[in-house]
């Protein structure tokens, strides 16, 4: 499963690229709202800190197929590099997603909350398709559950599409579609700064420290 920053705060992703095996980073108009920035100008510096080859998804906001279509255009043009155009799996969106996947581009259906969304967006030529784990569960439904079926159905049918699961709060829904071997999940920094927090690790941690360097001095390492 690759993991994926969801996230348009540049500091946030120059740090947690640094530290995690994270292969890009997606957006969506409220995650760019939130910057405060104007969105090509953000989403050029994140493709400029994650470099060309490392994906980067942002989303249209028309209503209509053609018009999703000319703005899937503008920002693979405008922004370059491994560019995914997230576009909604709702009607219009299923018809700007067949034509623009036979054009070539690479689109990720998003706001995904059934799994009968996620089959049509992979028969319309997707490469992804996002549904919002987190936001079904605050729905009173099962996002975990969804994200497996929609993945279950693209592996019996043989369809190429991946499940980029979105829309996490903890650590166990990322390691449930982990442990599943879905496509890719995309987290928030705070949901990604939680996957490694345990206080017991840093205790184990830091006994080891205590110990050697009461052999050796404090201060002490390997060097
Ligand atoms: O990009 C869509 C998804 O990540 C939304 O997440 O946290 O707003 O439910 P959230």
């Amino acid at each position: 499963m690759k993991l994926i920053i969801d996230d348009a705060n540049v500091a946030a992703i120059r740090e947690l690229y640094e530290y995690y095996p994270v292969s890009g980073v997606t957006t969506n108009p409220s995650i760019l709202a939130k910057s405060g920035r104007q969105p090509y100008e953000v989403l050029k510096e994140i493709r400029s800190i994650i470099g060309d080859e490392a994906e980067l998804h942002a989303q249209v906001i028309s209503a209509k197929a053609e018009d999703m279509i000319e703005e899937a255009h503008k920002i693979v043009a405008e922004v370059g590099g491994n560019m995914f155009v997230k576009v909604p799996a709702i009607r219009e969106g299923i018809k700007a997603i067949k034509v623009l996947a036979k054009e070539g581009y690479k689109i990720t259906a998003t706001a995904i909350y059934a799994p009968m969304q996620g089959y049509l967006a992979g028969e319309a030529g997707a490469v992804y398709a996002a549904p919002y784990v987190n936001r079904i569960d605050n729905l009173g439904g099962n996002g975990v559950a969804v994200a497996k079926q929609i993945h279950d159905i693209y592996e019996n049918n043989g369809m190429k599409t991946q499940v980029l699961a979105a829309s996490f709060k903890n650590s166990q829904q990322v390691l449930e579609l982990a442990d599943y071997g879905i496509g890719a999940a995309t987290v928030a920094p705070d949901v990604m700064e939680g996957l490694l927090k345990n206080d017991i690790v840093d205790c184990a941690v830091a006994q080891f420290v205590k110990d050697f360097q009461g052999l050796c001095g404090d201060g002490a390492t390997m060097l």
